[in-house]
C-alpha cells in the first residue's frame, strides 16, 4: 500500500449533544414523547455508524443534571425509555463488542435502572470495538465539583500534597479518567452551546453544530461532521502549521 494516500484517521472520541427531540415532535403536531422515542432510534443508528466509521469512543448526552427540572411526566417518560433501551440493547451491544459505560450522578437514578447499568457495564467491560458512554443525570460542573471533593479528601487524609495537584490530578478524578478527551463535539438542532457537557474534557474539542433535530440524525450526518473535523487545523495553542 506504500505510496497510496491514506484516508485521514477518524476522530478517536466523538461526543454528541443529542438535542431537538421536542421540536422534532412539535413540528409534526405530535407529543414530545414521540420525539424522544424517535431519538432512541437515532441513538441505535449513531452507535452503528460510529462503529463502521472507526470511532473508538462515542459519548452521548442523554439526560443532564438540569433536565430533572423538566415536568415530572416528561422525566418519567425519559426514564421509561432509558429503562427500555437498556433492557433491549445491552445483549446486542455485547454481541457487537461494544463496551457500555455510564457517567453522571448514578444516585439520582432509580434502583432498577442502576441494576441494569451495573449488569451492562459488567457484561461488556472486556469489549473493545467501541466504548459507548451514556451521560445520564450528568453535569460538567457537578463532575468537577465532585473531583474537587475527592482531591480535598485525599489532602485531608495526608495521601496527597496540595503542591502536587495539577491538571492530571483533576482529570484522574473525573468520571472519564480512563478515556481520551473528545476530539469532536457535535450538537444537533441548531443551538450553539455546551449546556454543561464535558466542560473540562472539551477544552480542545472541535465543535460542529448541525441544524437537524436529533431524531433525523443519520450516518451521513456523522460522516459529514467527521469530514468537517478533518478540514480543521487543530492547534492546541501552538502557532498555525506547527501543531502536532
Ligand atoms: C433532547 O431533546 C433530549 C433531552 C434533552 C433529554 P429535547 O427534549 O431537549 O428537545 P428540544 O430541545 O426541546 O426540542
Ligand atoms: C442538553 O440539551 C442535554 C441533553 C441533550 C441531554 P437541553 O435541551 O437540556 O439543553 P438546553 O436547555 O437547550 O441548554
Ligand atoms: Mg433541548
Amino acid at each position: 500500500m506504500d505510496g497510496l494516500p491514506q484516508p485521514p484517521a477518524p476522530p478517536v472520541h466523538v461526543a454528541i449533544i443529542m438535542d431537538g427531540n421536542g421540536r422534532w415532535a412539535k413540528a409534526r403536531g405530535m407529543p414530545r414523547l414521540v420525539g424522544h422515542k424517535r431519538g432512541v432510534e437515532a441513538v441505535r443508528g449513531a452507535v452503528k455508524a460510529a462503529q463502521t466509521l472507526g470511532v473508538k469512543y462515542l459519548t452521548l448526552y442523554g439526560f443532564s443534571s438540569e433536565n430533572w427540572r423538566r415536568p415530572e411526566a416528561e422525566v418519567k417518560d425519559l426514564m421509561g425509555l432509558l429503562r427500555l433501551y437498556l433492557r433491549s440493547e445491552i445483549a446486542e451491544l455485547h454481541r457487537e463488542g461494544v463496551r457500555l459505560r455510564i457517567i453522571g450522578q448514578r444516585t439520582r437514578l432509580s434502583d432498577d435502572i442502576n441494576a441494569l447499568i451495573d449488569n451492562g457495564e459488567r457484561l461488556t467491560e472486556g469489549n473493545h470495538t467501541l466504548t459507548l458512554t451514556l451521560a445520564l443525570s450528568y453535569g460538567g460542573r457537578d463532575e468537577i465539583a465532585y473531583a474537587a471533593k475527592c482531591i480535598a479528601e485525599a489532602v485531608k487524609t495526608g495521601t496527597l500534597d496540595p503542591a502536587e495537584i495539577d491538571e492530571e490530578t483533576v482529570a484522574r478524578h473525573l468520571f472519564t479518567c480512563d478515556m481520551p478527551d473528545p476530539d469532536l463535539l457535535i450538537r444537533t438542532s441548531g443551538e450553539k452551546r455546551i449546556s454543561n457537557f464535558l466542560l473540562w474534557q472539551c477544552a480542545y474539542a472541535e465543535l460542529v453544530f448541525i441544524d437537524k433535530h436529533w431524531p433525523d440524525f443519520s450516518r451521513d450526518d456523522l460522516e459529514s461532521a467527521i469530514r468537517e473535523y478533518h478540514g480543521r487545523e487543530r492547534r492546541f495553542g501552538a502557532s498555525a502549521g506547527t501543531s502536532r
